[in-house]
Formats: structure tokens, C-alpha cells, sequence
């Protein structure tokens, strides 16, 4: 089936992002929008419009009324996604030479952007749940742990960086994190992809956004935890530890010189269903709906794992010794896509939009996917073998622009990776431009080939 064909299907239980569920939940105002003549709302930034950057016009107008509901001193709409005002975001927080503390599972967009900006990556591990083989969140000692270790490396650091919620929806402390952080006077961004609809604040038993704690930057991704159109997103910031001149001089850098005004459009509807209080109702019901669905699939045990995130489900298939990845083609055979497809889950997601007869549809095919393939016995993953904080072995620009050869995984021991493994989703690196790879990296890439045989592969570049 060609492009056009495939974009005007419609015939799946769509459980994947964009959050808005093909359309179904897209503000009303975007879909009048769009119902008009084709094409009339696509202009570039004519003089009322404006856009991001420019103190005038209908933008900044919006983007000025949406930072003074939301309580933050400043916000920037972005037409690349949060990978785009992530990567804006830490151009703006440290200069070449200096590095950043991030954790283990950061997307790969913080990677290329220390790549492109000079910024050294020092990496910290996180804890791991090796039922299920994810990246848990982690607490204020553990914190404290890595600052002390960080010191170590004698590097200027200039900023730390955070994610959550996580792709799965597990939630941390983020007060007491950013507390820690800022005891150390630096400043933190928070890479809230997955959280966009926190900053509603409707139930006060959800996590709250980092913004309320105090975070200096934010970047919320607007297709993927509000309804946005896909590449929506917006950066919020506060304080006065990063300087907005930075900000806005790295967005230019980064940013298309024609950002579209739908995407644009977009940006401001998402957030004004987030505070609205007619947005705000319907999420809070397709909460309350999502947690109905949840409780059958449990009593129909259903082995889904806990998180902090309503939207998102978490089908443990490790725990009956199957692939998410094996689990995930099963459910598309029958029609239902979730969205992230790892060897021992297989999670989906909700969005905005409704699936109220989908509980019963569910079971059955779970159930015809465990007599498919026979119950078999539990399996658990590894821990990855980082240390607590690592520098790579040789910049990740020198490494990347390096000549290289590509050689078998299992001949890379010593050797010095010029390129990023990275299955996607989620977008996690295992392997950074300038790391070293020794012994446990290499069993342990090895042994993840195996459970991501069409992502990884067995071959590596390495600096020549
Ligand atoms: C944690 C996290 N941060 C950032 C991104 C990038 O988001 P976007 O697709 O909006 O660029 C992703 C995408 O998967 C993500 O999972």
C-alpha cells in the first residue's frame, strides 16, 4: 500500500502516539481548521503571524498568554518535536568544553546535541528493574551518589538533565531531584516528553510537572502526552539561571527559517486544552476510563506492570517468557499497534482519545497469544554494565567525524565506537559516539542483539 493510501486507513485500534488517536481527539479548533480549504491555513511568518522568535505577532502573543497560565516567565512553541528544544535547550546551557550530567536513559537527542554543541556527556547510571528490563527512575541519595562521583572526573559541568515521566510512565521525586540539583547551583532541564498533560494538575494523586518544583527548563513534547499534531512541542522556562537571549539564539540555530504555522496552531491548541476547563474534563474522563480498562484487564489477569501514568499500559510479557517485540506483531496481526515494543513489555498507549470496547478484544487476543506460543517459565534481563558515571573515552564529534571500519561486535573489544546503537523506540542509546567498548559492553550488546534482532546489528563502527 502506497503513502497516500496508508494515511487515509483507518482500520486499526490505534494505541500509539500521537496522543490525539488519529485525529479523534485533536482540539475542536485545529479540526475546524483543517476542515477548511486545503492548504489555507499552510503560511509562513507573515507579519501579523509572526513565530517563535519574533517579539510580535499572533505567536508571540500566544506563547506570551500560555507562559502566564502555565506561571513560567517565558515559553517557546517548536515545529522539530521535543528533540528539537531539547537539543535548543542545551546549547543554551553550556558552552563547548563544558559538560552535562545526564542519566542513562536519555533519548538520543541530548547525545547528537552534545555531538553538534561540543558538550561532554557525563553519563550516570540508573537503577534498573531487571523483571522487565527498564530504566527506573531514582532518588535523591542515588543523586547525591553520582554528584559525588561526577566531582571525580574534575570536568566543568554546567547543568544537569532529567527525564520524566519515562517512556513507560514511571514517575520520580522531582521535588526533592531538583532541590538537589540546585543545591549544587546549577541548572536543571527536565525532558517531561511524556508529561506534558501534568502541568493540568487535575488529580492530585499524579505526579506533578517539574515545573511546579522549581525545574529552569522544560520541554514538553505536545504530540506525544498532549494533543498535538506530530513535531509540536514547546520549551518553558524559568528563574533566572539560564539567560532567554541563550535560549532563543540556540533555537535560531536549530530551527527551521519556515516554521508552519499549523504546527504552530497546533502548539497553542494542545496547551490550551491542557488548562482549559472543558480540556481539562475530558482528559480527567479519559483517565477515569483508562483506569476502568485497566482494573478488567487486571481481574482478567492480564499481567500489566504499575506506573505513574494513567494513559499508558504496560503489558508484562517476560513475566510469561515472551518477547515484546514477538507479543507486539501478534497484536498488529489482530490489528491493535501499541507503541513501544521492548524484549520484555509491550506497552500502549491510550492517548486522548477514547477505546471504550477494547477490554474484552484484549483478552481474547492475549489469551490466543499465550496459547500461541505456550506459557513458558519467567526470564529476566541484566543489568547493563555502566558504571555509575562515565565520560567518553574520546569526544563524540571527534569520534564521529573520525574514519572509521566496521568490524564484528565481538572483535570490538578496545576499540572506540564512532556511532550511536540505538534501537527506536525508545530512542535510548546503548552505545554513544567516543565510548570505549570493553568486555562486559560488548557480551552485554551482544546479548541485546539478541533481543532486538532487527535494530541492533552485528556489526559496529569503530575508529579506524
Ligand atoms: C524521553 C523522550 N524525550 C524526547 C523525545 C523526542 O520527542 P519528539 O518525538 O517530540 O521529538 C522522545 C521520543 O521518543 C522521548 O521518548
Amino acid at each position: 500500500m502506497g503513502l497516500f493510501n496508508l494515511l487515509s486507513a483507518n482500520r486499526s485500534e490505534n494505541l500509539f502516539l500521537p496522543a490525539h488517536g488519529r485525529g479523534n481527539a485533536l482540539p475542536k479548533k485545529i479540526k475546524t481548521l483543517l476542515k477548511l480549504r486545503p492548504g489555507i491555513w499552510d503560511l509562513p511568518e507573515l507579519f501579523e503571524i509572526g513565530g517563535p522568535l519574533i517579539s510580535e505577532g499572533a505567536i508571540a502573543d500566544s506563547q506570551k498568554f500560555s507562559a502566564n497560565e502555565l506561571g513560567v516567565d517565558r515559553c517557546w512553541y517548536g515545529v522539530n518535536g521535543a528533540t528539537g528544544l531539547l537539543q535548543s535547550s542545551l546549547l543554551a546551557l553550556a558552552r563547548p568544553g563544558q559538560a552535562v550530567l545526564m542519566p542513562r536513559n536519555i533519548h538520543k537527542s541530548c547525545i547528537q546535541a552534545c555531538l553538534f554543541g561540543g558538550l561532554i556527556p557525563l553519563l550516570f547510571d540508573v537503577p534498573y528493574l531487571t523483571d522487565r528490563g527498564h530504566a527506573n527512575v531514582f532518588d535523591k541519595k542515588w543523586l547525591k551518589r553520582v554528584f559525588k562521583k561526577a566531582k571525580e572526573f574534575e570536568e566543568d559541568i554546567a547543568a544537569v538533565v532529567l527525564v520524566n515521566p519515562t517512556y513507560q510512565g514511571y514517575s520520580a521525586d522531582m521535588e526533592s531531584l531538583i532541590g538537589e540539583i540546585h543545591s549544587h547551583s546549577l541548572p536543571v532541564l527536565v525532558d517531561e516528553a511524556h508529561g506534558a498533560y501534568l502541568i493540568s494538575q487535575i488529580r492530585p494523586d499524579l505526579p506533578k510537572s517539574a515545573i511546579s518544583f522549581g525545574a529552569d527548563l522544560v520541554v514538553h513534547s505536545l504530540h506525544k502526552s498532549a494533543p498535538g499534531l506530530v513535531q509540536s512541542a514547546v520549551l518553558l522556562s524559568q528563574g533566572d539561571k539560564v539567560d532567554p537571549f541563550k535560549i532563543e539564539r540556540s533555537i535560531e540555530f536549530l530551527q527551521t527559517s519556515s516554521p508552519s504555522s499549523l504546527l504552530l496552531a497546533s502548539c497553542e491548541s494542545a496547551i490550551k486544552e491542557l488548562i482549559s476547563s472543558k480540556g481539562q474534563k475530558k482528559l480527567k474522563s479519559r483517565i477515569d476510563e483508562a483506569e476502568l480498562l485497566r482494573d478488567f484487564l487486571i481481574n482478567n489477569e492480564i499481567p500489566l506492570l504499575k506506573n505513574s501514568d494513567p494513559l499508558k499500559i504496560i503489558l508484562h510479557t517476560s513475566k510469561y517468557g515472551l518477547s515484546g517485540i514477538e507479543v507486539d506483531k501478534k497484536f498488529i496481526e489482530k490489528r491493535i499497534i501499541g507503541e513501544l515494543a521492548e524484549p520484555g513489555t509491550l506497552t500502549f498507549c491510550l492517548g486522548f482519545s477514547s477505546h471504550k470496547r477494547l477490554g474484552k478484544r484484549f483478552v481474547r487476543i492475549w489469551n490466543e497469544i499465550l496459547t500461541s506460543f505456550g506459557q513458558q517459565k519467567s526470564c529476566f534481563f541484566k543489568r547493563p554494565p555502566f558504571d555509575i558515571v562515565s565520560k567518553p573515552h574520546k569526544p563524540c564529534s571527534f569520534a564521529w567525524g573520525s574514519n572509521f571500519e566496521k568490524v564484528n561486535l565481538q572483535d570490538a573489544i578496545g576499540r572506540i565506537s564512532v556511532e550511536m546503537v540505538c534501537p527506536y523506540p525508545p530512542g535510548i542509546p546503548l552505545l554513544i559516539p567516543g565510548e570505549i567498548l570493553d568486555e562486559a559492553r560488548v557480551d552485554w550488546l551482544i546479548e541485546q542483539k539478541n533481543f532486538w534482532p532487527e535494530q541492533i546489528s552485528d556489526f559496529v563502527r569503530v575508529i579506524s
